[in-house]
């Protein structure tokens, strides 16, 4: 097959000159060197500050040899970092080793991450336009330039078809938890909100990171409808002595409800799409709760406030929370490691750090990682097929946040690397996400794996480690080089009894960290007790766990609450156990009796 090779990269065997193109086209320079075009035929790569020198800066500074010596790979790093329990036992409980190897973290991740941002889908050379305007999502790679031949890739739906949707439910070994990967896509959804008026390139989200935008709306105005106005509290509505979300006809606020769902169950939170899914409006529903419950603290604390300065310090406890949550469970689950993350944001004070984010658009590329679903959800005793769980929010308010809670926690989630596993729910999800990516001209996913310090794949068997599914992106590709982001993260061959591939973490461990510990809450302006309403907000969040959160916030006694579906107990009568033998795949359950009341309408 013909393929123009113009653009795929320097390393190929197969580059010949760009005749009559832009000569960046070629991608000529090395090792992020900057490239500036010079008429039609000549170019100049900047290699400031790369480490490496040369027309094309290709050749090493000394100093970079010996660092590229030195440095482990991080496939090393990562094994140690998820193996020898007993010396992370050890380490983890001296804190002078736990706060040291934290901050290299911290720093070696976030310095991959540019701050201030540079480029954006509309501009691949440095301007004050790209750095300005706080609508688009940046790039951490300059978009193609345009001028350049097309590339001839493969159908969008075809590379969904062939090499990412679900055969057959592929439980993550990591066990992760639908109770986390509801949380991941209630999370990030502050951040990534793309602006379809005016392209994939474009963010409603201004906040840039977390700003709990979807708790209280991205606007003032939908803030305010949203607001109760009286001791700094939300609005909401009580259903079976049990607080909810109030109801989109008493504030109304949009929401994206189909005409089909009853006023009665329109329920109106911050963030406009969160009625999609019963998982996101529970913890919408959680997350007001504990805004109202501290609420009620910061009162007690501090009875002379009026209601705007209860509810804007309570907004940063609950940032606060957010983030220590999500270092210290969620990227801490995901990370798989021994050593125990910390927040803790004095860590970066003596550090060169800047206390900004602006999302990029490939993040928002990578969080696609919709294999974490499962084909049915199996909450109490009842089993939902995708249609009706869809646009339910009566599953939330039937059952009851706390049973809700259990059962996510109890269900296995799908593992995201090594292709296959996408629900064919959302195959829809995943064409746009590569039709989002080439309208947006994203370099290629080797060429990412080179932007985050990674070896670019030489194969398709090295990239997928499995034959059959190499076979498919060959056919599909043609050429490694050619592979694009997003398949190529789901492709991916899974790190060993991990939920991601390499790239999937080295890519987006930077991003989550930067965007996390640079929010300015973390700042040494804004780190201080004085800004939580005193020691009391201070410490609530300092000592936030996801537990807390859900307990605190229900009646009764706390369900069981994880990002990790608890281990033996619950695989001993898991479904999967059970119909192993008889070769049918199903996620990991609690209880066997499901089956029998099966309602599932795409069975
Ligand atoms: C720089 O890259 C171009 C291809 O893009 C190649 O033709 C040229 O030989 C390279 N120059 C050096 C000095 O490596
Ligand atoms: C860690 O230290 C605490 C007290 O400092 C001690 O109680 C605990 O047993 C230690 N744990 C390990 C695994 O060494
Ligand atoms: C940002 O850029 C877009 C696209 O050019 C433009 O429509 C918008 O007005 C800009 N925003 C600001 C605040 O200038
Ligand atoms: C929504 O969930 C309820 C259970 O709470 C169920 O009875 C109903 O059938 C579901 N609706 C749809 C449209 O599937």
């Amino acid at each position: 097959m013909h393929r123009v090779i113009c653009l795929v990269l320097l390393s190929s065997p197969w580059i010949f000159p760009c005749e009559g193109y832009n000569p960046c086209c070629a991608q000529p320079c090395q090792n992020q060197g900057v490239c500036l075009s010079k008429g039609a035929d000549a170019y100049e790569c900047d290699c400031t500050r790369t480490g490496y020198y040369g027309v094309n800066c290709t050749t090493p500074e000394v100093f970079t040899l010996l660092k590229s010596t030195l440095k482990p790979r991080p496939s090393l790093v990562h094994h140690f970092l998820t193996h020898y329990k007993w010396i992370w036992d050890i380490i983890n409980n001296i804190s002078y080793l736990r706060d040291t190897i934290m901050r290299y973290i911290l720093t070696s991740r976030s310095h991959l991450v540019d701050s201030p941002p540079t480029y954006n889908a509309d501009y691949d050379y440095k301007s004050w336009e790209a750095y300005a305007n706080l609508s688009y999502y940046t790039r951490s790679l300059a978009p193609l330039p345009k001028n350049c031949p097309a590339l001839d890739l493969p159908n969008a739906k075809q590379v969904v078809e062939k090499v990412l949707l679900r055969k057959q439910f592929i439980p993550d070994p990591q066990r992760t938890s639908l109770m986390f990967a509801f949380f991941a896509q209630h999370f990030s959804h502050q951040f990534f909100k793309t602006d379809f008026k005016k392209g994939p390139a474009f963010t409603e989200a201004l906040g840039h990171g977390v700003d709990l935008g979807h708790i209280y709306g991205e606007t003032l105005e939908r803030q305010h409808k949203l607001r109760l106005f009286k001791d700094g509290k939300l609005k909401y509505q009580v259903a079976d002595g049990e607080v909810y979300p109030p109801l989109v006809k008493d504030v109304q606020v949009e929401m994206h409800y189909p005409p089909h769902v009853s006023e009665e169950q329109k329920f109106a939170v911050g963030h406009e799409a969160f009625g999609l899914v019963p998982g996101l409006m529970m913890y919408a529903t959680i997350w007001l709760r504990e805004h109202n419950r501290v609420c009620e603290i910061m009162k007690q604390e501090h009875p002379d406030w009026n209601d705007e300065r209860i509810f804007q310090t309570t907004r940063l406890i609950l940032i606060g929370e957010t983030i220590k949550i999500v270092i210290e469970e969620y990227v801490q689950h995901l990370s798989g490691y021994h050593f125990k993350l910390k927040f803790d944001p004095e860590l970066l004070f003596s550090q060169r750090f800047q206390y900004q984010n602006r999302i990029a658009a490939e993040f928002n590329t990578l969080y696609h990682w919709h294999p974490l679903m499962p084909d049915n959800f199996q909450i109490q005793n009842q089993v939902y097929g995708h249609h009706q769980f869809i646009f339910n929010n009566s599953i939330v308010t039937e059952h009851g946040i706390s049973n809700l809670v259990e059962s996510f926690t109890k269900q296995r989630a799908g593992r995201v690397a090594g292709g296959w596993n996408l629900p064919v729910a959302v195959q829809g999800v995943a064409v746009k996400a590569l039709e989002h990516s080439r309208a947006m001209r994203y370099q290629s996913f080797n060429a990412y794996r080179k932007r985050f310090n990674m070896k670019a794949y030489s194969s398709f068997e090295e990239m997928t480690g499995d034959k059959e599914l190499a076979a498919e992106l060959e056919k599909l590709y043609g050429h490694i080089d050619a592979v694009e982001l997003y398949p190529g993260l789901l492709v991916e061959k899974p790190r060993p009894n991990a939920v991601f591939g390499e790239t999937m973490v080295e890519m987006g461990a930077p991003y989550s960290l930067k965007g996390l510990m640079g929010n300015a809450i973390c700042s040494p302006e804004y780190w201080m007790p004085s800004t939580f309403g005193g020691k009391v907000g201070f410490d609530i969040v300092n000592t936030a766990t996801l537990k807390k959160l859900v307990c605190l916030n229900i009646k009764g006694p706390c369900p069981m609450v994880s990002f990790q579906v608890p281990d033996v107990k619950y695989q001993k009568t898991s479904l999967e156990n059970v119909n192993s033998s008889t070769g049918h795949s199903t996620q990991n359950n609690i209880n066997p009796t499901v089956v029998l009341r099966e309602r599932s309408s795409e069975l």
